[in-house]
């Protein structure tokens, strides 16, 4: 997609290397609780890369959703440098935070967020709408087809099933092709059913169109559908390994709990090189 090029060849200028979308450096965000001072993150550093893949896990208290806001331009942190396509994020206003997130990222929530009384076609318009940019319909149209919904567009939200409606959530995140989707818990209402197609479009998405997908989940399954593990405890980052052999949407059947567990903390224990334990 071309204005991720544009994006970082401008960025370049400054002795940005243009593949680096997020580039964090000991970020920490500390909350105020009357006399209590909360440490949700604890100086994070986390550089991820275009057409990455990565999953951010962690239980909860972790900094999951402090870590999803601050890489959302939502939050600021507390201090440290956020480097988002070059641009220093962490000293931005609110106006200028508003510009980043409706530029540079495209989000998909665990409920949708879609408009009750908005068809789907005009949902992924909005963006378009408040970019000013041009070719809004024809965008949108494109966006809703790479989703597999062209024959949906009309539909209201309450005329489409959960799976139809995240899709739509989906175009509406890469319709302005963004430097990044942030998915937060994305499968997390779906049953597995849906939730194996939302997964399915998303690696398409990262392979085919080279879109940096970042997931915010709790659910190890999830996790190895993608080829990075990020893992916090305690508002730090504790693992930051690739995941061995991701698995392909819709291939395998979910194993238990557990067995996934081990799975995707195989690596992440021993190392991920099988023969030095066989
Ligand atoms: N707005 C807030 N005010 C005070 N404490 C907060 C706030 N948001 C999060 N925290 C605290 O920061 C820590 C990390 O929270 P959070 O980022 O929500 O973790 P997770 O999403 O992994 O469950 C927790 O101890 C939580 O109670
Ligand atoms: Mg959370």
């Amino acid at each position: 997609m071309n204005l991720f090029r544009r994006n970082g060849a401008k960025a370049a200028e400054n002795g940005h290397d243009p593949d680096i979308v997020i580039d964090i450096r000991g970020i920490t965000k500390f909350y105020q609780m009357g006399d209590i001072e909360v440490q949700a993150l604890r100086g994070v550093d986390l550089e991820i890369r275009r057409g990455e893949f990565v999953a951010i896990m962690g239980p909860s208290g972790s900094g999951k959703s402090t870590m999803m806001n601050i890489l959302g331009a939502l939050d600021q942190p507390t201090s440290g440098e956020f480097f988002l396509d070059g641009e220093d994020v962490a000293r931005l206003s609110e106006s200028q935070l508003a510009r980043v997130r409706n530029q540079k990222i495209g989000f998909v929530f665990q409920n949708y967020n879609l408009l009750k009384r908005t068809t789907a076609l005009r949902q992924v318009e909005l963006p378009l709408i408040y970019a000013r940019a041009s070719e809004r319909s024809k965008r949108a149209r494109a966006a809703l087809e790479l989703v597999g919904l062209e024959k949906r567009m009309d539909h209201l939200p309450t005329e489409l099933s959960g799976g139809q409606q995240q899709r739509v959530a989906i175009a509406r995140a890469l319709v302005n092709n963004p430097s990044m989707i942030l998915a937060d818990e994305a499968t997390g209402n779906l049953d597995s059913r849906s939730g194996t197609e939302i997964l399915q479009i998303f690696q398409r998405l990262n392979e085919e169109q080279g879109i940096t997908v970042v997931f915010v989940t709790h659910d190890p399954w999830i996790a190895r559908h993608t080829r990075r593990l990020v893992m916090l405890r305690d508002g730090k980052v504790v693992a930051d390994r690739p995941i061995p052999r991701p698995l392909v949407a819709g291939e395998a059947e979910r194993p238990s709990e557990m067995d996934e567990m081990e799975a995707v903390f195989q690596d992440v224990y021993y190392g991920g090189d099988e023969e030095e334990y066989n």
